[in-house]
């Protein structure tokens, strides 16, 4: 799943096709810019062969500008009472974040089993996500930060996880450079890892 952070809406929806033409179906798009919402707008408006949902999601706030937004589902890095209230009460699917067992532990506890796991190489990556599948077997995972092309196998070979993101399928400069070719290309090489 790509995370795309997204300096300018008016480059969303191009954004988005490639990535369609490059065989993605899901695209985060992270609340980390102000053009943030109104690249969702578009992305959910013009592009239909695409599933947007929002990333970074911090706030109550953002949980209802992004559904008002039209997103389909919502991310967090990491998970509050607060937030996960908010969450709810938008009823849209959504996947909290968690970095430890304890974590995880309080999310399944209120009936989530499916996470993210962020940041996932900083919080000890494939060998921690294999080891929390041992008490916790119940859990799927779709861990992010910095993961790669190359590192991605070895998380998607792992049960507990469902899917890899990262932020790698559209760099910094070739969203700048509008290279959507590049963009298509990568996209191409991580949807050949889906299992
Ligand atoms: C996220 O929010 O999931 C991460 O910032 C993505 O991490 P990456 O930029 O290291 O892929």
């Amino acid at each position: 799943m790509p995370v795309v952070v997204l300096d300018e809406a008016e480059i969303a929806a191009d954004t988005a096709r490639a990535l369609v033409a490059g065989g993605i179906r899901v695209i985060e798009l992270t609340l980390r810019t102000p053009a943030a919402l109104e690249a969702i707008r578009r992305i959910a408006a013009e592009v239909p062969d695409i599933v947007v949902g929002a990333g970074t999601v911090l706030t109550p706030e953002h949980a209802e500008q992004a559904a008002d937004a039209g997103a389909a589902f919502l991310v967090t890095p990491g998970s509050t009472d607060t937030l996960l209230a908010a969450l709810a009460g938008t009823g849209l699917p959504a996947l909290p974040g968690a970095a430890t067992v304890s974590e995880a532990m309080r999310l399944a506890e209120r009936g989530i089993d499916t996470l993210k796991f962020f940041p996932a190489e900083a919080s000890g990556g494939v060998a921690a996500l294999k080891a929390i599948g041992g008490p916790l077997p119940g859990l799927r995972f779709c861990p992010t930060g910095g993961i790669t092309v190359a590192t991605a196998p070895d998380y998607l070979a792992l049960a507990n996880v469902a899917c890899v993101g990262g932020s790698w399928l559209t760099p910094k400069d070739a969203l700048a450079a509008r290279d959507f070719a590049r963009i298509e290309t990568l996209a191409k090489e991580a949807s050949a890892l889906a299992r």
